[in-house]
């Protein structure tokens, strides 16, 4: 598809045209961000890791007490037929589910049906010469609420560390506890190289279990690098590399953060390795590897 422009959007029962795909005022989302969301890639017509993301999307609507809107087969047929009605070569679904509409008032009757809205856009790749001199980051100390591992549509401290970044000419923000460790990015999780080690913060309230995460572990402990989920802090000896991962992203190496190298301020070998090892991974997705 040459044209970017989504045409599709399904709104609750239906696909609509884009334009005109509209939720009601009183929506929960818009009302008190209250609601969950998913991001799936699909490459060349293949969706990567859509059932995870449709679990995740499960858990998600579960730890806020709202119903799944349609079991998961559904779910995931909608999402081929949102595709096939927008179908960009690389593309990704945006799945966005929230309680539902109703007078605006904290407390809610736990009945309401929820709401479900599914978009599609055009996935742009990192550039060659991103990925190339690699990535900028810096770090901020972490305003966000306590449940991390819930996929909030609640993003404003997330999008106020994006502008942030992107007031500051870089490309990503990550998050530090209070002592200083390293817990993840706006949009992002982050690892480091450690002693030859993948490191990455583990899996609890203050990170979200990012599927690509998983993806970039699972690589890395078939190329036989030694995994580590543990606490990690910028200026630990040992320290050489340090990686993002996104569904929009697979992994991209982070080679400056608050303005010092990391490293020798060049993608690492080892991160190189693990990003080869996913983007063949991700290609051998592609029906057709021409697209
Ligand atoms: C806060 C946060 N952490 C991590 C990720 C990466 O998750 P995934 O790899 O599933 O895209 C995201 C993606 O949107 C995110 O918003």
């Amino acid at each position: 598809m040459d044209n970017l422009q989504p045409v599709m959007a399904y709104v609750n029962t239906a696909f609509v045209p884009f334009d005109d795909a509209k939720v009601h005022i009183e929506d929960r989302g818009f009302q008190f961000a209250d609601g969950v969301y998913e991001v799936v890639a699909c490459f060349g017509g293949a969706f990567l890791d859509l059932k995870p993301h449709l679990q995740r999307l499960q858990r998600s609507c579960e730890a806020i007490n709202v119903p799944l809107p349609k079991p998961l087969p559904e779910l995931e047929a909608l999402v081929q037929e949102a595709y096939d009605l927008n179908p960009f070569s690389d593309a990704m679904v945006y799945l966005q589910v929230t309680r539902g509409v109703a007078p605006r008032s904290h407390l809610v009757s736990y009945n309401l049906t929820p709401t479900l809205v599914i978009t599609v856009r055009d996935l742009p790749l990192p550039s060659k010469e991103k990925i190339k001199a690699g990535l900028k980051g810096i770090t901020l100390q972490d305003i966000r609420w306590k449940h991390c591992e819930i996929k909030s549509i609640a993003l404003l401290a997330s999008v106020m560390g994006k502008q942030e970044a992107g007031r500051r000419g870089v490309d990503e923000a990550f998050w530090l506890d209070e002592v200083g460790h390293v817990l993840e990015g706006c949009a992002t999780n982050i690892l480091a190289i450690i002693d030859g080690a993948l490191v990455t913060h583990p899996l609890d309230h203050q990170v979200l279990g990012g599927i690509t995460r998983d993806m970039a572990i699972a690589v890395a402990k078939e190329a036989g690098i030694k995994v580590e989920e543990r606490e990690w802090k910028l200026d630990e000896a040992g320290l050489t590399e340090i990686l993002m991962s996104s569904t929009t992203n697979a992994v991209m190496p982070i080679c400056e953060m608050n303005g010092k190298p990391v490293g020798d301020g060049l993608p690492g070998e080892v991160g190189q390795k693990i990003r080869t090892l996913m983007i063949t991974k991700i290609d051998g997705l592609r029906p057709n590897p021409s697209l």
